[in-house]
């Protein structure tokens, strides 16, 4: 006999007990829903809506219950729908009819909205912290790439040098974001469903507080029909996993490239990368490639759940059960995702000397000999056009700007003196930019300070 099965005089179809029964992935939330039943039985209670000795027998069944999942000896069945029913049924069997009253004052729509609040709530942590450990390997990679120059390229095209280190904490930065955007997410999670009842409230003379102070929520829901329709927190959780995929792989796009044998820029580690079934030369960046393509799933799942809410009238429909299994697997992604990256990271193998012909044997310092005749009094335009025609010289003839001589530079612009082939060699150029938040070493090296600041 189901716990909702006296209004029935059939048994359900089998497929669809199979089709609308959640049990399979919301067992995750067993360790929710039994702390968010412990807190309403210890209100209950208080209320006097039950008596206490009640109360405790049935809070000794509960702790028992969880020890016997933790343990994996609950059997789940298709015909008790869901790890609350579950719960609730298995309380009932160990301390009797008792256990029958726990669901007083409560509905499956407020208590399962409760777990999905506490269960994003402990992500959005367990979130924050893996961003943080990322963070801390990009900060130790950049400090072990203080002198490494590179091209920095926009278009893809080589456009000015740049540190490693540089290129490296612009990924920091955007991590930071994202940190701080899942703890801001964390204030909306934090709003205690339970006492919603099905939709409208409940009769009886429950202390929502009281819950809220016991499982640590920081506000309470005003409406009882939002309470039980809200899914936005757990829709936030994948816009900001959405985004941070989005930044890890444009990560992988660049680590990829730059492992190549094209780039020749880093060699990610043997314990990071993975070889070919024919070709026996191969070494591929498997965990970046992944990590890029694994961020099509998590932005499938956003928008999952957003087409899932958009059509759906108030309150709760059973639609809003799949929230769970799009949650679950972003949470499990980026967690593995996190990881992996930090740990490959403090592993990469920088080629310096392959970064830095990349860049000398190029026109890196273009802009660096056109701000030359900036200061020297020239309008930037025609000092652009100076050196514009000097490039379009070297490709003829096939040079690097650092071959030209003093004579070919005062041909191109009178304004030009010795002191200007200072100026050609990558370094100089990067030491050049001193600007808050340039690329030489100095301003690195503040960017390093605020950064760790944060940590
Ligand atoms: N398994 C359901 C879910 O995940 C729990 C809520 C069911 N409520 C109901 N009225 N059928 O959404």
């Amino acid at each position: 006999m189901k716990l909702w099965g006296g209004r029935f005089n059939k048994e359900t179809d089998a497929l669809v007990e199979e089709f609308t029964a959640s049990i399979f992935f919301d067992h995750r939330l067993a360790e929710e829903d039994i702390r968010g039943s412990m807190a309403h039985c210890k209100m209950l209670a208080a209320c006097g809506i039950i008596a206490q000795e009640e109360a405790d027998t049935m809070l000794a069944g509960l702790t028992e219950i969880s020890d016997e999942i933790k343990r994996g000896e609950m059997e789940f069945f298709p015909s008790l729908e869901d790890i609350h029913m579950h719960v609730e049924k298995r309380l009932i069997e160990k301390i009797g009819p008792v256990g029958g009253k726990l669901h007083t004052g409560r509905s499956r729509n407020d208590q399962v909205a409760l777990d999905m609040h506490m269960f994003v709530k402990k992500e959005i942590l367990a979130t924050a912290s893996l961003l943080t450990n990322l963070q801390e390997a990009i900060i130790a990679t950049a400090e072990a790439n203080m002198d490494t120059v590179m091209p920095g390229y926009t278009h893809l095209q080589r456009a000015q040098p740049v540190l490693f280190a540089h290129h490296l904490m612009a990924y920091f930065w955007m991590l930071q974001r994202d940190r701080e955007r899942f703890l801001d997410g964390y204030k909306r999670a934090d709003w205690l469903p339970l006492g919603a009842g099905a939709l409208a409230g409940t009769t009886f003379p429950i202390n929502r507080e009281m819950v809220a102070a016991e499982l640590g929520f920081a506000k309470l829901y005003e409406n009882s029909m939002d309470a039980v329709s809200d899914r936005d927190f757990v829709a936030e959780y994948l816009f900001n996993a959405s985004l941070l995929m989005t930044h890890l792989s444009r990560l992988s796009e660049d680590l990829i490239l730059w492992n190549s044998a094209e780039f020749g820029f880093i060699t990610l580690d043997d314990a990071f990368t993975t070889g070919s079934s024919i070709m026996p030369q191969k070494k591929n960046p498997d965990v970046a490639e992944l990590v890029r393509g694994k961020t099509g799933r998590v932005l499938g799942n956003l928008l999952g759940l957003l087409t899932v809410l958009k059509g759906l009238p108030l309150a709760y429909n059973k639609d809003m059960q799949e929230d769970k299994e799009g949650l679950f697997d972003t949470v499990d992604t980026i967690k593995v995702s996190l990881t992996l990256y930090a740990a490959m990271l403090r592993t990469i193998a920088t080629d310096k000397e392959r970064m830095y012909a990349a860049v000398a044997g190029d026109f890196a310092s273009a802009t660096d000999l056109a701000d030359y005749l900036v200061r020297k009094g020239l309008p930037f335009r025609d000092a652009h056009a100076v050196v514009g025609k000097l490039v379009g010289k070297c490709v003829v003839e096939k040079r690097r700007l650092v071959d030209l001589s003093e004579a070919e530079l005062r041909e191109a612009s009178p304004l030009f003196e010795a002191e200007a082939l200072a100026l050609l060699p990558p370094e100089a150029c990067v030491a050049a930019r001193t600007s808050r938040g340039g690329t030489a070493r100095s301003a690195v090296e503040e960017q390093l300070t605020r950064a760790k600041a944060l940590l």
